[in-house]
C-alpha cells in the first residue's frame, strides 16, 4: 500500500456521491441562467468598483486595461480546468474533491483548509467593503451612521465637511484636526449584520438564494451598462478630453518595480486579479445543479467571459473620462460618472455597488460551506459540519457557523492586506487544479470527459505559470501569512483528520 498521506478518493465513490438524492442530500435546483448568475454575482464587487482605481493610479495609469487582459486570460486558463474538473467530478468540494481524486489526501486537505483563505476571508473582506460603500451611499443623501458602529474596534473617524470619515483617508493639518470632531469606533456593526443576513438566507433555501442572486445581479448589471453608455456617451462628445486622458497610455516606469511601465502592468494584474475571483465558486453549487455535467463548464466560463468584458470595456471608459492619477479613492467609478455631470449616474453606480458586494458576500459564503460539507463527509472535519437541514436542504450548521465567524472577522478585523491573502489563497488552489487536470489525463485517459480543457498539457501549463507569476508578485508578508495559515492546518490535519478519515479507515 503506498503512503496513506497521499491516498486518494477512488473516483467511483465519487461519482456515486453526485447522484446521491434524498432529504440528507442537496437538492438539484440550478439551472445554467442561475449558474451564469451565480458566477456574475461572486465576481463583479469590490474589484472592478474599488481597486481599479487605485492600482490605475498608483501602478499602471490607462494601461490598466492591459493588467486586465493579462489577469483575465491567467484566468481564463485556470477556467477552462475548472470547468473539466466540475463536468468530470460534480462534487461540492471543488478545488479540494479534484485534489482529492489526483493528488492525494493530504493535498486535498491543504487546499481545503487554503480554499477558507479564498471564500471565507473573501466574505470577510467584502463585508467591510459593503459597509463603507453604504455608508458613502447614505452620506450622499445627507444621512451620516454613528461611526461607533461602522469601522473595526480602534479606528478613528473624524466629522469633516459634513461627513464622518476615517482619519486615515483624509488630509488634515493638526490645527484642523484639533477643531473637528472625532470619535474611535467600537464594533463594524454595519458589517456583522450584513454577513448574518446573507447566512440567514443560505441556511433557507438555496433556491431561495440563488432567485435573490440572480436579482440582485441584474441590478448590478444595469449599474455597469449605465457607466458604460454614459462614459461612452461623454468620450464621443469630448474625444479632445479622452485623448489628453490617454496620451501617455503607459506611464513610463518611475526606476522602481511595479511602479508604471511593463512592471506597472503586472503589478497592477495581481491586484486586479482579485476583481476576478468568483467563477471557480459556481464549481462548488455542482451538487445543487440539475444538470451538473452540461451546465457548470457553462456557468463557470460563461460568467468570466462576461465579466471580463465588462471589466475591459469598463477600465477604457473609467481612464479615458478621468485622468488616472486622480482615481485613487474609494468610489472611482461613481466618481467618473459624476464628471461626465450626469449625476443621477453616480447614485445608480453607488446602488449598483452595494448590490454587487452584497453576491459577492452571498456566493463566497455558499463556496466556502459547501467545501466544509464535503470534508465533513469525508471525515476531515468534524460530523456536524455536513449535516443537512431536512426541511430547508441546506448545510445549514456549517453555513451557520461560518456565516457567524466571518461576521466577527469582518466586524473586528481591518481589512488592509486581506485582500492579498485572498489573492494568494485563490491562485494556490488554481495551481493545484491545474495541474490536478493534467495529471488525471495522464493517469485516466479513458474516462468520458463531458467537457475538455483544450490543448492540454498547454493550457494547464499556462494557468500555473500566470497564477504563480501573479503569486511572485504578492508582497513577503502575504508569503508568510500564507505559510503560518497552512501550518495551522496541518496541526489540525494531524491531530484530527487522519483519525477520521474515511478513505483512511473505511470500515470506521
Ligand atoms: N471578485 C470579487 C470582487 O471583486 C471578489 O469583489
Amino acid at each position: 500500500m503506498g503512503n496513506p498521506l497521499f491516498a486518494t478518493k477512488p473516483l467511483d465513490k465519487l461519482l456515486q456521491e453526485a447522484l446521491e438524492s434524498g432529504e440528507h442530500s442537496l437538492k438539484r435546483a440550478l439551472g445554467p441562467i442561475n449558474l451564469i448568475a451565480l458566477g456574475i454575482g461572486a465576481i463583479i464587487g469590490a474589484g472592478i468598483f474599488v481597486l481599479t482605481g487605485s492600482a490605475a493610479a498608483l501602478y499602471a495609469g490607462p494601461s490598466i486595461m492591459l493588467s486586465y487582459i493579462l489577469a483575465g486570460v491567467g484566468c481564463g486558463f485556470a477556467g477552462l480546468c475548472y470547468a473539466e474538473f466540475a463536468s468530470l467530478i460534480p462534487i461540492a468540494g471543488s478545488a479540494y474533491t479534484y485534489g482529492y481524486a489526483t493528488l492525494g489526501e493530504i493535498v486535498a486537505w491543504v487546499i481545503g483548509w487554503d480554499l477558507i483563505l479564498e471564500y471565507a476571508f473573501g466574505a470577510a473582506t467584502v463585508a467591510s467593503g459593503w459597509s463603507s460603500t453604504l455608508v458613502a451611499f447614505l452620506q450622499d443623501y445627507n444621512i451620516n451612521l454613528p461611526p461607533q458602529i461602522c469601522d473595526v474596534p480602534g479606528a478613528e473617524w473624524v466629522f469633516f465637511e459634513g461627513r464622518w470619515a476615517p482619519l486615515s483617508t483624509l488630509k488634515l493639518t493638526a490645527a484642523q484636526l484639533a477643531a473637528i470632531p472625532h470619535v474611535t469606533t467600537k464594533f463594524n456593526l454595519i458589517a456583522f449584520l450584513a454577513m448574518i443576513g446573507v447566512t440567514t438566507l443560505l441556511i433557507i433555501g438555496i433556491k431561495e438564494s440563488a432567485n435573490f442572486n440572480t436579482g440582485v445581479v441584474f441590478v448590478k448589471l444595469i449599474a455597469v451598462f449605465t457607466f458604460i453608455f454614459v462614459a461612452a456617451a461623454f468620450v464621443f462628445k469630448h474625444p479632445a478630453v479622452a485623448r489628453e486622458n490617454w496620451t501617455v497610455f503607459i506611464p513610463p516606469n518611475t526606476g522602481e518595480f511595479g511602479s508604471y511601465g511593463w512592471s506597472g502592468i503586472l503589478r497592477g494584474a495581481g491586484v486586479v486579479f482579485f476583481a476576478y475571483i468568483g467563477f471557480d465558486a459556481v464549481s462548488t453549487a455542482a451538487q445543487e445543479a440539475r444538470k451538473p455535467q452540461k451546465d457548470m463548464p457553462v456557468g463557470i466560463l460563461g460568467s468570466l467571459a462576461i465579466c471580463t468584458v465588462l471589466y475591459i470595456i469598463v477600465c477604457a471608459l473609467l481612464t479615458a473620462t478621468v485622468h488616472y492619477s486622480r482615481l485613487n479613492i474609494g468610489a472611482p467609478v461613481s466618481l467618473a460618472i459624476r464628471e461626465t455631470g450626469v449625476k443621477w449616474g453616480s447614485y445608480v453606480v453607488n446602488a449598483g455597488a452595494l448590490a454587487g458586494l452584497s453576491t459577492v458576500m452571498l456566493v463566497m459564503l455558499l463556496g466556502q460551506s459547501r467545501v466544509f460539507y464535503s470534508m465533513a463527509k469525508d471525515g476531515l472535519l468534524w460530523k456536524w459540519a455536513g449535516d443537512i437541514h431536512p426541511r430547508f436542504r441546506t448545510p445549514w450548521k456549517s453555513t451557520g457557523i461560518v456565516g457567524l465567524l466571518v461576521a466577527f472577522v469582518g466586524a473586528t478585523v481591518p481589512i488592509g492586506d486581506l485582500g492579498q491573502l485572498v489573492s494568494i489563497g485563490t491562485l494556490l488552489a488554481f495551481v493545484i487544479v491545474c495541474a490536478g487536470v493534467w495529471i488525471m489525463r495522464v493517469r485516466r485517459p479513458e474516462l468520458e470527459r463531458p467537457f475538455k480543457t483544450p490543448w492540454v498539457p498547454f493550457v494547464p501549463i499556462m494557468g500555473m505559470i500566470i497564477s504563480i507569476g501573479l503569486m511572485a508578485g504578492l508582497k513577503a508578508v502575504t508569503w508568510i501569512r500564507l505559510v503560518v495559515w497552512l501550518i495551522v492546518g496541518l496541526v489540525v490535519y494531524f491531530t484530527y483528520s487522519v483519525k477520521h478519515s474515511k478513505v483512511r479507515n473505511p470500515q470506521g
